[in-house]
């Protein structure tokens, strides 16, 4: 009985372990199927819903409602089942009918002899060539209505082919129905939905992180599309995942809708997130030519400002196809036609719009030259400036503009002078006003904030000293597993703690360098003893750095605790820190530039480590040119963990009462609100890769009349296109132009105003690699204007404090 069981479950297990490969011998025959390796999906037969046609599909193996996403013989189905999917004699995979007549075949032209076909776990059908293993076909450069992670979509501008998603005629008839979508490489690459070839719905062009006519779309490769470009002007459309288990797809239902849905695993179905065209507005072309679509307004469509509808009657009948055109010519017009040339046009801004079909894309560096551009030459009509994509000109009619409440991209159109409003002077006044009233009112604020956090944390220090008992340290060290070090040791290893020994002044206490009797050489950090104060920042360190091992991380070797001694021990680094080099006349000459660029990198990937690749997730919230040391070979190491903060799996951002760091390097919604994540420490990065390419303080700029920091230098600059004025003459050499101004242009990425911004640290090191080609241009600096009011007290105050270099201090207590 027993046996029969087991022979049972043998059989159950043999059947249940199918295969994933097609090869001439072992074809798969109606109703047969073959399963991925993982499970995942599902290749067999199958008829649509109100058909009894049989079609050769992929699907999800373990989701119902069943969802195809791939169709072999979508035009040719088959009327029985007699069908097998097989490998032809010429090597092609192929769909036969029980006449052996094909009616699909993967059509590779040089044909081999010997391939065999696999199912893959992310649902691509695979044919390769047996003997060389080259891939010759796959099902995901063939796709159907569906797109899926991994999926690719790809349009050459020079031959102008392209991989198209295609719809099904009908939810019973996958044949290829009359809606598709795709890339538009030709100008800014954009996506498209067509019906035939008009295009029924377009995205915007990508700016490198996202489509600008979606807004709310989420940036740069989380579960979502990424369009990459290769040396030969081929575009592709990817669909990535950056979590395994979220599994989302977009399919083009056969009315034309690209839908996006994704699996709930817990309530087991598919769940809906939305769809493009979203409303009547997303409809391409709603409102004609010249006219701008908002989905708040009844009716929907009006002209823009300075246009009229072109033909009344039908306008107010709703039928907006032939759109406004121009009440007043333009200057050139009136000149081409002989009248007199009044006033010099001017431009309407219209704010947060889906910008117009056919823009192109001009190569002016700032705002300034990019208007100038386009008022310069009379074929021009409107233009754009946006992060990314830079400069947008159009010559020929607007078309496809709508309004977002948010979002979206400004949009300058050229109006005669009389159209527009000349009350600008008065505007400027009362501009003006408002942002210095503004000013003094937030200095104001900002200024009772600090006194308030201030007194709480004076309150909170002296608890904290009663709470941190010997006792609960003992704990915190034995779960560290650090090395204990014997004071003695110690003593012997630094010369008792002699004055040549010292290496310099770390936040809490002096650092001394030391050897221990087997040759090795150390740091001893040594907390001061009498202040009592970086206890905390202590006991922070030890139980962060000892749990983080990286290349570009500096190494805690072990620590002492006796009596009223705590010290800590880290390797020793004989070249001091970044900013001995960086800051110094004759030492920064020892740094070229593919020297800097190489520490640039090292801290990125220290940076990468602690936000991502470590099983925790750190900030280091101290982040600067100090604590970069540098070891024989010059390589960088994040030090100085004391003021780290270990953040929970999904915790991303968080408050804290204790503003700690360095002045200079505190990204704005942290020394002022207290605010600090990932974006916090890359704002730190930013102003550490501006000093490096500048070679100069971030802080070195207090008695400078325009600018109060290397920021607003560096930003001042920049805009100026004097980029060249920023970087460090020792290192200024054309042929490291190109990749100085890259990492200017990053750098002032990273210390924009608003941390939603800036990028990542692991964009930024695609950005460094030139993974990423181009790059956005920067928003608005931080700190980048100088508040005079604000600036001149703390500066004031402050100044002697912040001169001494090495050391951390607290905002707060700067008061
Ligand atoms: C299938 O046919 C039935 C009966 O004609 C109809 O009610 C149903 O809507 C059809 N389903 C689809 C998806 O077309
Ligand atoms: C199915 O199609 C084949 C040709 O592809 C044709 O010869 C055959 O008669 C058809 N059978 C039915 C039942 O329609
Ligand atoms: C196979 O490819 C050739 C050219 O590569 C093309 O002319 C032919 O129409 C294709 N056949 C099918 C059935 O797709
Ligand atoms: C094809 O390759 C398989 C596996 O390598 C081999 O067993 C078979 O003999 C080959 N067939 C031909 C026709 O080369
Ligand atoms: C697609 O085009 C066809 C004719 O070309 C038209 O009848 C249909 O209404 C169009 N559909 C959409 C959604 O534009
Ligand atoms: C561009 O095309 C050439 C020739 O087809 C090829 O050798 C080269 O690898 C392609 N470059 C890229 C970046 O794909
Ligand atoms: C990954 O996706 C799953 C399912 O959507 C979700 O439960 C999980 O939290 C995600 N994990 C991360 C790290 O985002
Ligand atoms: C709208 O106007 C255009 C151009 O005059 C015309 O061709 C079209 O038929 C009109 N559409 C409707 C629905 O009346
Ligand atoms: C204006 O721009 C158009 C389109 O780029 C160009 O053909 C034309 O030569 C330009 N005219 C002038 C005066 O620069
Ligand atoms: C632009 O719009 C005007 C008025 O609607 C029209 O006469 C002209 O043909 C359009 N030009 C282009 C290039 O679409």
């Amino acid at each position: 009985m027993v046996a029969l069981l087991l022979l049972l479950c043998f059989f159950c297990l043999q059947l249940g372990a199918a295969r994933d490969t097609i090869t001439s011998s072992q074809y798969v025959k109606d109703p047969d199927a073959i399963v991925s390796a993982g499970n995942k999906f599902k290749l067999g037969f199958f008829s649509p819903v109100n058909s009894t046609n049989r079609y050769v599909g992929i699907w999800f193996s373990s989701f119902t409602p069943i969802t195809r996403v791939w169709v072999a013989n979508r035009n040719k189905p088959l009327n029985d089942s007699s069908g097998v999917m097989t490998i032809s004699g010429d090597g092609n995979l192929v769909v036969l009918n029980g006449q052996k007549e094909t009616l699909w075949s993967s059509n590779v032209s040089n044909g081999v002899s010997n391939s065999s076909a696999r199912l893959m776990d992310d649902g691509n059908l695979v044919l390769r060539d047996i003997g060389s293993g080259n891939r010759l076909w796959e099902s995901f450069q063939e796709p159907s209505d569906t797109m899926i992670t991994n999926m690719r979509l790809t349009a050459k501008v020079r031959t102008g082919e392209k991989t198209l998603l295609s719809s099904w005629r009908s939810p019973s008839d996958p044949s290829i129905g009359t809606f598709s979508v795709g890339i538009d490489p030709v100008r800014i690459p954009q996506c498209f939905i067509w019906n035939h070839s008009h295009p029924i719905y377009r995205t915007g062009p990508w700016n490198g992180q996202v489509f600008i006519g979606i807004p709310g779309m989420n940036s740069v490769n989380i579960n979502g599309f990424d369009i990459e470009q290769d040396g030969n002007g081929t575009f592709t459309l990817i669909l990535n995942s950056a979590n395994e288990s979220y599994i989302g797809s977009f399919v083009l239902s056969y009315d034309g809708n690209f839908n996006e849905l994704y699996w709930d695993y817990g309530k087991e179905e598919w769940v809906y997130v939305g769809r493009l065209p979203n409303d009547e507005c997303d409809v391409y072309g709603k409102c004609g030519s010249f006219g701008i679509c908002n989905a708040k307004y009844s009716p929907i469509c009006s002209c823009m400002k300075g246009f009229e509808p072109k033909d009344a009657d039908e306008w107010n009948s709703r039928n907006w196809t032939s759109g406004c055109v121009r009440r007043r010519p333009m200057q050139c017009e009136r000149i081409q036609y002989g009248g007199e040339p009044g006033k010099e046009d001017g431009f309407l801004k219209l704010r947060t719009v889906k910008v117009p079909d056919f823009a192109d894309r001009s190569l002016a560096v700032s705002e300034q030259t990019c208007r100038e551009n386009c008022m310069n030459n009379c074929s021009c009509i409107a233009y754009a400036y946006y992060t990314g994509i830079r400069c947008m000109l159009w010559w020929e009619n607007l078309t496809d503009i709508r309004k977002f409440p948010s979002g979206g991209a400004d949009l300058y159109v050229r109006l005669a002078y009389s159209e527009l409003d000349n009350r600008t002077t008065s505007m400027k006044v009362i501009i003006g006003l408002t942002v210095v009233v503004g000013a003094i009112i937030s200095a104001i604020c900002v200024f009772c904030m600090w006194r308030r956090i201030a007194h709480y944390r004076e309150r909170k220090k002296r608890s904290m000293k009663i709470l941190l008992d010997e006792s609960m340290m003992q704990d915190d060290l034995n779960q560290a597993k650090l090395p204990l070090l014997s004071l003695p040791k110690l003593v012997a290893a630094t010369n008792n703690f002699d004055i040549a020994n010292k290496l310099g002044q770390g936040g809490f206490g002096p650092v001394y360098k030391g050897r221990l009797p087997d040759g090795q050489e150390i740091a001893v950090k040594r907390l001061s003893r009498a202040s009592g104060q970086g206890l905390e920042e202590f006991m922070n360190e030890v139980v962060v750095i000892s749990k983080l091992q990286h290349r570009n991380l500096v190494r805690l070797l072990g620590c002492c605790v006796e009596g009223e001694e705590k010290m800590l021990v880290y390797e020793y680094m004989p070249n001091k820190s970044l900013d001995a080099f960086l800051f110094d006349p004759l030492r920064k000459q020892l740094l070229d530039w593919n020297k800097r660029f190489d520490i640039v990198d090292g801290i990125c990937r220290g940076l990468l480590y602690l936000h991502r690749d470590s099983r925790l997730k750190i900030i280091h919230r101290d982040l600067k040119a100090s604590n970069i040391l540098l070891d024989e070979n010059l390589n960088p190491k994040i030090s100085d963990f004391g003021m780290a903060r270990i953040f929970g799996g999904n915790e991303d951002q968080a408050n804290t009462i204790r503003v700690v760091g360095t002045y200079g390097y505190m990204s704005p919604e942290y020394a002022i609100q207290g605010r600090f994540s990932e974006k916090s420490d890359v704002f730190s990065f930013g102003v550490l890769l501006l000093e490096i390419a500048s070679g100069r303080k971030n802080t070195s700029f207090y008695d400078c009349e325009q600018v109060s920091s290397l920021i607003g230098f560096a930003w001042k600059s920049w805009n100026e296109g004097n980029i060249g004025a920023i970087v460090d003459p020792v290192i200024s050499n054309p042929s490291f132009e190109v990749e100085v101004f890259r990492c200017i242009n990053i750098g002032l990425l990273c210390v924009q105003e608003l941390a939603r911004d800036r990028p990542t640290i692991s964009t930024v090191i695609s950005m460094l690699n030139s993974e990423i080609v181009d790059l956005p241009a920067p928003k608005q600096s931080a700190f980048a204007e100088r508040f005079s009011y604000l600036d001149k007290e703390s500066s004031e105050q402050n100044k002697q404090r912040y001169s001494i270099n090495n050391v951390s201090i607290t905002a707060l207590e700067a008061r």
